[in-house]
């Protein structure tokens, strides 16, 4: 339980509307999501995980033509691919598929390069999460998607020949293993696939046939003790997996494995209303993040307690600086203090802002009725 009084909903509309208005003026010209405009690491790059939930926030907040500009941006860059991603698919269905190098980037330049520097590259979850998000906001705004009908075909293809593939996480660590909140997020892009018109029958079958298999893979080894797990076989919690309860509704949150998860990510992640990201992070320390008790919040939502969801709402709103921007985490609650500095050293303080921390902000906000449409 929170110790904190509530905050006024318009001192929490005021803070989703800074985030918001960063937001657009970020956004590259050509439809781009930046990570972070300031942190080394990230200057210079859009995440399809960030920027697809980045994209979904502002769809749901009214902002209909900056997450059409991302989901062009997206569709420009895979149709531009298409030749690497026919390679991917065709090796991988002659039983020969490339190596984790010659996979798809996780993050691209604003121009839809790959970057020069090198990153934890192989990750499949925001090939499900575009899919999912720019679906999604085609139907909250009656689009039509057929401007992205190519991409949406190339991206299909792509994990349903390599969906159970071994890749990096949300958080980009562990290659070696099967993650449960990776095969979650291409199980939503498929699903949203499936039930899309603009797709042909054979396309719309094989999305809904890999979606049913990685539904079976997460019922039968990616749970213990009835909440869902970090990766198969693992018997730790992500707090990642609660974006498979909201806004992925992959697993429902009233279900008897949404109601444990939820449960499992609150005694062990969630402290004072902050979350952490997993019980062993040692990233900067491994503090709390806002988007993270954001995903929390609305995984409550989902599960009917709006009550605890506005708790974790004012936990995040209290992340944000006086400057007006919200970090992507905070200190003051680490999991091990004795790892802050080599990151410091490696590539200066942590990222802040990060847009991906305000858009779950509002979010969440927009879920909550305290921002407006
Ligand atoms: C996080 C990723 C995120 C990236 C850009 C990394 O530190 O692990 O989840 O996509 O930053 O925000």
């Amino acid at each position: 339980m929170s110790s904190q009084p509530p905050m006024l909903a318009a001192d929490l509309a005021e803070i989703a509307e800074r985030g918001r208005a960063l937001i657009l003026s970020l956004q590259d010209a050509g439809g781009a999501y930046p990570a972070s405009p300031t942190f080394s690491a990230y200057r210079g790059y859009s995440w399809l995980r960030d920027g697809s939930f980045i994209a979904d926030a502002m769809s749901s907040a009214g902002e209909v033509a900056s997450a059409s500009a991302f989901f062009d941006w997206c569709a420009r860059t895979l149709v531009a691919r298409a030749p690497e991603i026919h390679r991917i698919v065709a090796a991988a269905r002659a039983g020969a598929p490339v190596p984790d190098g010659e996979m798809l980037p996780t993050r691209f330049t604003f121009d839809g390069g790959s970057g020069d520097a090198d990153w934890w590259d192989f990750q499949l979850d925001g090939y499900g999460l575009w899919l999912w998000a720019a679906l999604t906001h085609a139907e909250r705004h009656s689009l039509d998607v057929g401007p992205w009908r190519r991409a949406i075909e190339l991206t299909v293809d792509y994990l349903a020949s390599s969906w159970d593939r071994p890749c990096y996480d949300w958080w980009e660590e562990h290659i070696e293993e099967v993650h449960v909140s990776t095969v979650g997020s291409v199980e939503a892009g498929l699903r949203a696939a499936a039930a899309s018109t603009a797709l042909d029958d054979d396309r719309r079958a094989l999305a809904a046939d890999t979606a049913a298999a990685a539904a079976r893979l997460v019922r039968e080894r990616g749970t213990a003790d009835g909440h869902l797990v970090k990766w198969l076989g693992s018997t730790a919690v992500d707090a990642s997996l609660a974006a498979l309860i909201a806004p992925l509704g992959v697993v429902a949150g009233d279900s008897a494995t949404g109601r444990a998860t939820l449960a499992e990510l609150e005694r062990q992640l969630v402290v004072d209303g902050g979350t952490h990201r997993f019980a062993t992070d040692t990233y900067y320390g491994g503090g709390q993040w806002p988007l993270l008790s954001c995903f929390v919040g609305l995984a409550h939502v989902s599960a009917g307690n709006t009550a605890r969801a506005r708790e974790l709402l004012d936990w995040a709103a209290g992340t944000e600086r006086a400057s007006g921007s919200m970090p992507e985490q905070v200190a003051d609650h680490l999991i091990d203090p004795s790892y802050v500095d080599e990151w410091v050293e490696r590539w200066g303080d942590s990222a802040d802002p990060l847009l991906w921390s305000y858009a779950m902000f509002l979010r969440l906000g927009v879920e909550l009725g305290v921002v407006t449409r």
